[in-house]
C-alpha cells in the first residue's frame, strides 16, 4: 500500500515540486545521488574505486519527450566517458543508460542511435554500457535494441527484473557466452498479469533466474542488497564452479556500503551503481518505495531541520 502511494507520487509533478523545494531535500538526496555534475560523478567514482570497488554511472533522466532533450542526455554520457577515460578510471567504471531518456518511447530508432553513440564512446574509452530496464511496456523494445547493439558492441549488458513472469525465459535466452546480465528484483509498479506481486514470489523467481544465469555461459551481475539472495549467489558460484572473476555483485550508491566492502574484501567484484544529475526525483522515490527504513531516514531528515 505504502509502496503504491510512493510510486504514484513518483509520477506526480505536484509532489515533485513540493519535494524539490523542501529544505530537507538536499541531505536526503545526497545519500543516494552522487551530485549534479560530471565532476561529482568523477569524485564519487574515484573514492569508490580507491576503496576497491567498481562502478557503473547513471546520468539521471527518464521518459524524455523531445529529441533535443535526448541529445542532451547522450552528450552528458559522451562527456562523462571522456572524463573517466582521461582520469584512468576505465574499465573500473562503466555506464548504465535508460533508453527512455534517449528517446526510445517516442522514436525507437532515435533511442537506438543515441545508445549506439554511447556504446561507441564507451568502446573508445575501453569500457562497457549496461541498458537499464524500465516498466514492462518497454521490455521487448529494450531487448531488441540490446540485440542490435551487441552486433557491434558485444560487451553491452542488460538488466532483467525477477518480478516479471517472462524473465526466466529471457534469462535462458541471454545466458550465453559474452552476454552480461544484471539481475534485479524490479522497481516499478506492475500489474499482476505480467509481474509477481508478493515479496516471496519475487524472491523465488530471483533464485530461479539466478540458477539459470549462474549455470549458463554468460557473465551474471547479481544486483541486490538482500542478504539471503547474496548468500544464495555465493552458494551457486560454488555449486556451478564459477570463480570470483566470472560473476559480480552489484548494489546501489548509499545502500549497505558495509556489505559492499565485506564482499570486496572476500575477493568478489562489487559494482556500485552511482546516479548523478539534476533529474533525481523519480530515482529517489523508487528507493524510498523499496524500504520503510529509507522512508524513516527521509522523515528524520525532515524533523531534524
Ligand atoms: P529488497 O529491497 O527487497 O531488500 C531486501 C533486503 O535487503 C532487506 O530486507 C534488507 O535486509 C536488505 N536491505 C535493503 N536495503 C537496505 C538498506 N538500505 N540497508 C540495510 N539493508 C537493506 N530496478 C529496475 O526495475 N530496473 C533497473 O534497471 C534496475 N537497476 C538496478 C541496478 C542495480 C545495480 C541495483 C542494485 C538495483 C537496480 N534496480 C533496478 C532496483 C531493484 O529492482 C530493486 O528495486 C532494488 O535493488 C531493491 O531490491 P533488493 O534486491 O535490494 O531487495
Amino acid at each position: 500500500m505504502l509502496r503504491s502511494v510512493i510510486l504514484a507520487a513518483a509520477r506526480s509533478s505536484r509532489v515533485e515540486r513540493l519535494v524539490e523545494t523542501a529544505p530537507f531535500t538536499r541531505d536526503v538526496v545526497r545519500r543516494f545521488v552522487a551530485g549534479t555534475a560530471t565532476d561529482d560523478a568523477l569524485r564519487a567514482t574515484r573514492e569508490l574505486v580507491g576503496d576497491g570497488l567498481t562502478v557503473t554511472l547513471d546520468y539521471l533522466g527518464e521518459d524524455t519527450v523531445i529529441a533535443e532533450q535526448a541529445a542532451t542526455v547522450r552528450d552528458a554520457y559522451l562527456e562523462l566517458l571522456a572524463t573517466l577515460s582521461a582520469a584512468g578510471l576505465t574499465p573500473a567504471a562503466e555506464v548504465s543508460v535508460k533508453l527512455s531518456a534517449l528517446g526510445q518511447k517516442f522514436d525507437e530508432q532515435l533511442g537506438y542511435d543515441n545508445a549506439r553513440a554511447i556504446c561507441a564512446a564507451a568502446a573508445e574509452a575501453g569500457t562497457t554500457v549496461t541498458l537499464d530496464m524500465e516498466d514492462h511496456t518497454t521490455t521487448d523494445s529494450t531487448l531488441d535494441i540490446l540485440a542490435k547493439l551487441r552486433g557491434d558492441f558485444p560487451g553491452t549488458g542488460a538488466v532483467l527484473q525477477a518480478y516479471l513472469r517472462r524473465t526466466e525465459s529471457d534469462c535462458r535466452e541471454l545466458a550465453t557466452t559474452g552476454s552480461r546480465v544484471r539481475l534485479c528484483k524490479g522497481a516499478y509498479k506492475e500489474p499482476e498479469s505480467v509481474a509477481y506481486q508478493s515479496a516471496v514470489e519475487v524472491d523465488k523467481s530471483y533464485v530461479r533466474c539466478m540458477n539459470i544465469l549462474m549455470s549458463g555461459d554468460g557473465y551474471p551481475m547479481l544486483a541486490t542488497h538482500d542478504p539471503r539472495l547474496i548468500a544464495i549467489g555465493q552458494d551457486r558460484a560454488r555449486w556451478f564452479d564459477r570463480d570470483v572473476n566470472s560473476f559480480e555483485f552489484q548494489m546501489l550508491y548509499g545502500i549497505r556500503p558495509e556489505e559492499q566492502a565485506r564482499l570486496a574484501a572476500q575477493g568478489h567484484t562489487v559494482r556500485v551503481y552511482v546516479p548523478y544529475g539534476d533529474e533525481w526525483y523519480g530515482y529517489l522515490m523508487r528507493r524510498l518505495a523499496e524500504r520503510p527504513a529509507n522512508l524513516a531516514f527521509f522523515t528524520r531528515a525532515l524533523v531534524s531541520r
